[in-house]
């Protein structure tokens, strides 16, 4: 017989791969038996059945591989949501927090319209949406997948304002104007050491990776923004924490104003926001 306890005792075999051992094992019997991490405390030695045992094996074994739990257990939290993700889904970063935590400081109307490019689980589109229930939301994303999750994210969470478009960047959008612009794009250069790090080969890689300097869907989106914003609507975008030059640069040569770079709570710049007009 295997109890809940014995499985809990197998958490030092991930060690070596997670900074977080005891947490992760926790997290993927809870997934199995369907039941909370209270459960566990409270019944230490309940029998875990073949089938359950089966797929704590199954799971166990790919988190020892590296996997990230996220991935495992098919949901990940963000600002004050839990989101459902999976292998076509990048995992929500703590950084992209930053992003909405901008988005909630810039000064738009109760009834803005927004738009989220690259939504992938839905993450940054759902997080302003919880906020601002006023705000019409659009998200786009490439990869109907991810699209199909972030789609059931807002219907899990009953967040009407968001709507979810399929398409490259901007073209799913005819003669539309936003307030707000807002991305989490991918940036990262191609064959960048990172991309073989940690959990990060299991992510999907159209989520990462933007030509060879990380820069060309930050390009695109920094010079086609202001044809899909008002007079005077900002644009707001994360990027790598060694590109804020450069797309502070981005910025000033296509005329944006009032061009600013936040940094993260480590001191490294990570998100950058420009208005398109003089002073806004
Ligand atoms: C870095 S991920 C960000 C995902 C999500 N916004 C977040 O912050 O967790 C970038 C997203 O952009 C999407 N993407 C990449 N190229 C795209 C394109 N040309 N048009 C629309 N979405 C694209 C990817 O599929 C991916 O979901």
């Amino acid at each position: 017989m295997t109890s809940i306890l014995d499985l809990l005792g197998r958490a030092s075999e991930l060690q070596k791969i997670s900074d977080s051992p005891v947490l992760d094992t926790q997290r993927i019997i809870c997934r199995i038996i369907g039941r909370d991490t209270s459960f566990l405390h409270t019944w230490p030695y309940a029998e875990i059945t073949p089938n359950n045992l089966k797929n704590f094996e199954s799971l166990f074994a790919r988190r020892l591989m590296g996997e990230p739990i996220a991935y495992l257990t098919g949901e990940h939290g963000f600002w004050s949501l839990i989101l459902q993700v999976n292998s076509h889904t990048l995992i929500p970063r703590p950084e992209t927090e930053l992003l909405v935590e901008i988005a909630l400081t810039v000064s738009l109307g109760p009834h803005a319209s927004v738009l989220d490019l690259g939504t992938g689980s839905g993450s940054i589109a759902l997080a302003l949406a919880s906020e601002r229930t006023n705000w019409s939301i659009v998200a786009v994303e490439k990869n109907t997948n991810a699209l199909a999750i972030a789609k059931s994210n807002g219907f899990r969470l009953r967040l009407k304002n968001v709507d979810f478009l399929a398409g490259d960047w901007f073209s799913p959008l005819v003669a539309r104007r936003f307030h707000l612009i807002i991305s989490n794009p991918p940036y990262v250069a191609m064959g960048d050491e990172s991309l073989n790090g940690d959990g990060v080969r299991f992510e999907p890689k159209e989520a990462l990776v933007s030509g060879v300097d990380g820069l060309d869907s930050l390009r695109y989106i920094i010079s086609q923004s202001p044809n899909f914003l008002h007079h005077g609507g900002w644009l707001l975008v994360e990027h790598g924490c060694d590109q804020g030059l450069e797309v502070r640069k981005l910025f000033l040569s296509r005329g944006y104003s009032e061009v600013s770079t936040h940094s993260d709570l480590n001191g490294r710049e990570r998100v950058t926001l420009g208005c398109t007009r003089r002073s806004c």
